[in-house]
């Protein structure tokens, strides 16, 4: 078997590829200069050694000017000797250690380019014609780190745009005028455009980020496709955009955190498609027999999202800009919070445990706490989920049976809830003295508290008599921001810094100090938003309800809106913060990409 193994610290990879053919790939690095990469792959992960007659032979990093050639190879016993391979890369220019080889750096990368490109395709279709009889499907052996570098560097980009509305909606909640009277400034607007970039944008982006990426760490193998996941990468970059535009027109199908309208909807249902089939295709070939648990939490999201968006939108166009749902009262609104608690069971809920049972025992450095309690937390979680959506719709013309059956399942799902967090937090135990220097670490732990928390809450508000007070109020908003904040975003921004040093070939990120900043600014910004709104919507349950002796209410609307108008002020601060804390994020990144030369895909390793 003869497959191409990648080398190199290439920022641009030139794939070719002729159909059923070996892989031959050349890099270029980021000052555009470049190395011929058709170093074979050994069986064991042994490579050929360096070719005593290379004019680059004995150079550190030796790979960069070709001398992975072995001379006995067919290719390279062919027109292309290992030595003449290594003449060429330095003839061209294109050997990235000129000054040993003695060759001028070339003046213009993308001169480079084409030369690697002419010279690339000629040792290619060459070694087609002499290994044709014999070519095995393609292989890699290293994983696709591009793809996970796209949607890591989106989801920062994504969390700033999504926390900026945020601010925004929170100060025109405290000063209406903020809208400037003009119509797609307007709160109603500015809403759905939050929520679906926070929860999509933000969190989808860290979502296929983390699952491609452990995916392939944990299978050993290389995702199933480079080209469907590059695919879904600018599908839902244009689900995004698309969002970002229609939204604001108060073009909306009027569903809660399903707005978008049919064309977007049936856009959204092809890129899932397509990451069902990278992340499923991935598992199926993978080098360990195992499947790793977080790997269950992934497949499960992206099964059950699939099924949810896909029931809950279904509906008759009439326009491309309008559609009417099929579903029509009662069943309608059942079926929108079936979808709704579902999204968060699974969209923002298996999947970030998902991510948790990554990062944490490896940034513990310990192997998680139980894994049996992992797999039993596992299947009670996602059975038990399904069925607590009625605990949204209480004191509705739902019928009774569903929402006591909404409560029973909700007070339940305490137990495998609790089960995720444990888990998480005693990974920890022997280890508790490496909170105090990793700043990573504490932004996963505190997730996990938070997670711990509303978790811990949300049943709580799913017993009718609590919700008879805490429903229609900003206590619900304080439960969604302890989960969306303290526990999301938490484990997206630690999975974030802990992916980020890696895939520009950097040992850490630029600052810790910059990253325990934005931690502590990030806890006191949740902390703030949460107990504000905890404050204001138990304090407007009971306004809403106080009546006089005689039975007439004793605050009006109006009255419980001024009382709460400290508190938004407050939400808007504790907001702020958390969106400074992006900002500061957004610098350190800056600064650690800044001069990296981004590294070649990580090899796979052979040991499975
Ligand atoms: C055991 C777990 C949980 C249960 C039983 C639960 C239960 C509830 C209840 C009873 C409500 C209020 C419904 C209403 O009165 O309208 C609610 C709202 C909400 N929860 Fe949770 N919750 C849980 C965990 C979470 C987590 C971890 C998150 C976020 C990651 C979250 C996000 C939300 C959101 C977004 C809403 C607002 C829905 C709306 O727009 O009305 N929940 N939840």
């Amino acid at each position: 078997m003869h497959h191409f193994y990648r080398e190199g610290f290439a920022a641009e990879l030139l794939e070719f590829t002729a159909d059923q053919s070996p892989v031959i790939e050349v890099g270029i690095d980021q000052q555009g200069m470049g190395g011929i990469h058709l170093a074979p792959e050994y069986p064991g992960g042994v490579y050929s050694p360096p070719v005593a007659n290379s004019p680059c032979s004995g150079r550190d990093p030796p790979f960069l000017c070709g001398q992975y050639l072995d001379a006995s190879h067919p290719i390279t016993a062919g027109p292309y000797r290992a030595d003449e391979c290594a003449d060429l890369a330095c003839e061209l220019g294109i050997c990235a250690m000129p000054h040993q080889c003695g060759q001028p750096v070339p003046a213009s990368p993308s001169q480079v380019r084409f030369e690697v490109q002419r010279l690339m395709s000629t040792v290619a279709s060459d070694a087609t014609g002499m290994l044709g009889s014999q070519a095995q499907p393609r292989i890699h052996a290293a994983y696709n780190d591009g793809i996970v570098r796209q949607f890591v560097i989106m989801t920062i980009v994504w969390g700033v745009v999504g926390m900026l509305v945020g601010v925004i909606i929170a100060a025109q909640l405290a000063w209406p005028a903020l809208n400037f009277d003009v119509p797609w400034l307007t709160y109603s607007r500015l809403r759905p455009l939050h929520t679906n970039a926070v929860i999509f944008a933000f969190g989808g982006s860290a979502l296929f980020a983390n699952s491609y990426h452990i995916v392939q760490r944990t299978c050993h193998v290389r995702l199933f496709s480079d080209r469907l996941a590059a695919f879904t990468f600018w599908g839902w970059q244009l689900v995004i955009v698309l969002a970002a535009i229609t939204l604001p027109l108060g073009i909306t199908q009027g569903k809660e955190y399903a707005e978008l309208e049919w064309p977007i909807d049936l856009l959204i249902a092809v890129v899932w498609v397509a990451y069902a089939v990278v992340f499923f295709g991935t598992i199926a070939l993978r080098k360990v027999r195992h499947i790793y648990v977080a790997n269950w939490f992934f497949a499960a999201y992206i099964v059950t999202i699939a099924v949810l968006h896909i029931v809950n939108n279904i509906a008759i166009p009439v326009s491309l800009t309008k559609s009417y749902i099929v579903y029509s009262g009662v069943v309608d609104a059942m079926v929108q919070w079936w979808y709704g608690h579902n999204a968060v069971g699974f969209f923002l809920t298996a999947a970030f445990l998902g991510m948790m049972y990554y990062f944490v025992p490896k940034q513990a450095g310990r192997p998680i706490y139980s894994y049996r309690l992992s797999i039993v937390h596992f299947w009670a979680l996602i059975s038990i989920y399904m069925w607590a959506g009625p605990h949204h719709l209480h004191y509705t013309t739902l019928p009774d049976w569903a929402q006591s059956l909404g409560v029973v399942f909700s007070l339940i799902l305490l137990a495998p809830s609790w089960g995720g967090m444990i888990n998480g937090i005693m990974t920890l135990s022997g280890a508790w003295h490496k909170l105090r220097t990793d700043p990573i670490l504490k932004f996963l732990i505190v997730s996990l508290s938070f997670y711990g928390m509303s978790t811990f809450e949300g049943p709580m508000m799913s017993i009718k008599t609590v919700n008879a007070l805490s429903h229609y109020t900003d206590w619900t908003i304080g439960h969604v921001h302890s989960g969306a904040l303290g526990w999301v975003a938490f484990m997206t921004i630690g999975s974030m810094y802990a992916l980020l040093p890696k895939l520009y070939g950097r040992e850490r990120m630029w600052s810790l100090r910059l990253i325990d900043i934005h931690f502590w600014i990030a806890t006191i910004g949740v902390v703030l938003y949460v107990a504000a709104m905890w404050i204001a919507g138990v304090m407007q349950g009971l306004m809403w309800r106080a009546v006089n002796d005689d039975g007439t209410l004793t605050y009006t609307f109006v009255e419980a809106l001024a009382a709460t108008h400290p508190f938004y002020v407050v939400r808007l601060l504790g907001g702020s913060l958390f969106l400074v804390g992006m900002l500061i994020m957004v610098y350190n990144t800056v600064r650690t990409i800044q001069g990296s030369t981004i590294p070649a895909d990580t090899p796979i390793p052979q040991a499975a």
